[in-house]
């Protein structure tokens, strides 16, 4: 794993998106990318966009795919992720909307629904870049603990921690839905490339655990240690909890000149 720390969250999504822009650059204007809803990589898309409008990155046929959506919500609900996909990456990196996929969570058939999302992925010859957060107990997508490490496409029901953490976007806990569809871990391992976001103190233990700990489905996003091409851009605060800061650090002070994502 590439292990990037930055001293705060403005320089994680510039870094983030700088590392995607150099890995689109090869594929051109038709990659696929693998997009997350969250906070965390509200920054990382915020300049995607601005390298878009500024000419450095060509997205004009790019496609993507979400990694999770409720189950209930009819797409035009502000908390839909179909809803905040279209505001945070649709629309600022003017993306074709009839490219843009999020799984159907208000499908009548919700495990045809799943199947059809990774046919769909499958159709543009897979993901290039795969964006990720990662939950306060380690999950990435909707893949709560215990998930298993080679899971497809599939209908989950979210976590107590889950329910406690996304509550902050509805009226009350009790509005968040209980179950979602969300790419597995095994569909998040196909990507050919991983960029991993993380900010703030509340992601430390998580991310510790991520790039640490031992592989375990308790930590989901642990099995991103078996990815040939992860990144993981954190702050100091989502950094505090790894033990080898310091390795981490040099090794990104050290790169040669050309490797390096600084603005
Ligand atoms: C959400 C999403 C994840 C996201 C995570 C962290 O519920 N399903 O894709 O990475 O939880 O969210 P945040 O970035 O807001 O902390």
């Amino acid at each position: 794993m590439e292990v990037i720390i930055c001293p705060n969250a403005q320089r994680v999504g510039e870094v983030a998106a700088r590392k995607a822009a150099r890995i689109a650059a090869p594929i051109g204007s038709k990659v696929v990318l693998g997009v997350a809803t969250g906070s965390s990589p509200v920054q990382t898309f915020a300049e995607l966009a601005r390298l878009v409008a500024s000419g450095d990155l060509d997205l004009s046929e790019a496609s993507a795919f979400a990694l999770d959506e409720y189950v209930g919500i009819p797409e035009g609900h502000p908390e839909s992720y179909h809803e905040v996909i279209r505001q945070t990456v649709t629309e600022p990196m003017g993306l074709d909307p009839a490219r843009v996929h999020v799984p159907n969570g208000f499908a009548d058939d919700l495990q045809a629904a799943c199947q059809a999302y990774e046919d769909a992925i499958k159709a543009v010859g897979g993901v290039d870049i795969q964006f990720l957060g990662v939950g306060t107990n380690g999950h990435i997508g909707f893949n709560e603990p215990t998930s298993s490490l080679s899971s497809r496409t599939r209908i989950k029901t979210l976590a107590a921690k889950t329910l406690e953490d996304n509550a902050r976007f509805f009226a009350s806990i009790d509005d968040v839905p209980r179950h979602c569809l969300t790419q597995g871990l095994g569909t998040i391992m196909d990507a050919r490339n991983v960029i991993l976001v993380a900010t703030g103190a509340n992601k430390a233990h998580a991310i510790a655990q991520v790039i640490e700990g031992p592989i375990t489905a308790m930590y989901p996003g642990s099995v991103l240690q078996l990815h040939p091409h992860a990144t993981i851009v954190v702050d100091e605060e989502a950094a505090a909890e790894l033990t080898l800061i310091d390795y981490y650090k040099a090794t990104y002070a050290n790169l040669p000149e050309w490797q390096r994502l600084d603005v």
